[in-house]
């Protein structure tokens, strides 16, 4: 892993180290983003402290984007439990599809991206931030899911270092099989950390629409299956988000 004192965006980096030829599967860090990128377009706030990293590496043929999807956040999930200790854990979840949530704030997110370089071949980039060896006070507030970090929880200082050691060897095994379908074990083991499982809540589909019903589970290819009424819906990209009170999914989850 190469680590920076500061970057634009870290899968920026890696994705132009990629393309001048170094070997993948490869991984940068940065100490600091100036622009840091998050998913859909928004920005990633990126003071000193926090894991800011990337990993790249050739995309196969055949992919399954959101089990790439998944896997990154059951990656993440598992380094920074580690810091946790195992009580605390449990108040860890993984909201679909790669959002990490620590009693309910967001504390990392995932950006998975693919760009074809000059000679035509395709990269893999998965960047992961993780608001770690930070104080809540540097975090956005005009965000959609308020923010928290590892320090601010934790009221001590915490080993970034060792976070982005484990998390770059998740990585990689992410890209070794992003080629394949989550298997059962794997779907269960991200099933059991998901926000928000059997409660009402309210997808925005990329390129627009919403479902409201009751998040039931996930395919092994990573969508998200939504009760609604007696039927089940299939989301497979966008954002989810509890449903307000009194809304449709209050009424999907009465008809279960
Ligand atoms: C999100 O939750 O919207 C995704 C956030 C991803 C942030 C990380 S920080 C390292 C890498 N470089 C970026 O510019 N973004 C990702």
């Amino acid at each position: 892993m190469v680590t920076l004192e500061q970057a634009g965006s870290t899968n920026d980096v890696a994705y132009a180290r990629a393309e001048a030829g170094e070997p993948m599967p490869l991984a940068v860090r940065a100490l600091e983003q100036s622009a840091g990128r998050g998913r859909r377009g928004r920005g990633w706030v990126s003071p000193r402290g926090g894991v800011w990293l990337s990993v790249a590496g050739t995309w196969p043929g055949v992919v399954v984007p959101g089990a790439v999807a998944l896997r990154s956040a059951l990656a993440v999930w598992v380094a920074v439990a580690a810091e946790l200790g195992a009580d605390a854990a449990g108040r860890l979840r993984i909201k679909w599809p790669n959002d990490l949530l620590l009693d309910g704030k967001k504390i990392a997110g995932v950006l998975c991206e693919r760009r074809v370089t000059g000679d035509g071949s395709v990269v893999a980039v998965i960047g992961v931030g993780v608001n770690a060896d930070i104080e809540n006070g540097e975090l956005p507030t005009d965000v959609r899911t308020p923010a928290t970090s590892l320090r601010s929880v934790l009221g001590r200082g915490v080993d970034a270092d060792a976070i982005a050691g484990r998390l770059v060897s998740g990585l990689y095994g992410v890209l070794e099989r992003s080629d394949s379908p989550m298997e059962q074990g794997e779907v269960r083991a991200v099933v059991d950390r998901l926000a928000y499982l059997d409660e009402p809540v309210r997808f925005e589909r990329v390129g627009g629409g919403v479902v409201e019903g009751v998040l039931a589970g996930l395919s092994p290819d990573g969508r998200a299956a939504v009760r609604v009424g007696d039927s089940l819906e299939w989301v497979v990209a966008g954002d989810v988000d509890r449903a307000a009170a009194g809304s449709a999914g209050d009424s999907a989850d009465r008809a279960r």
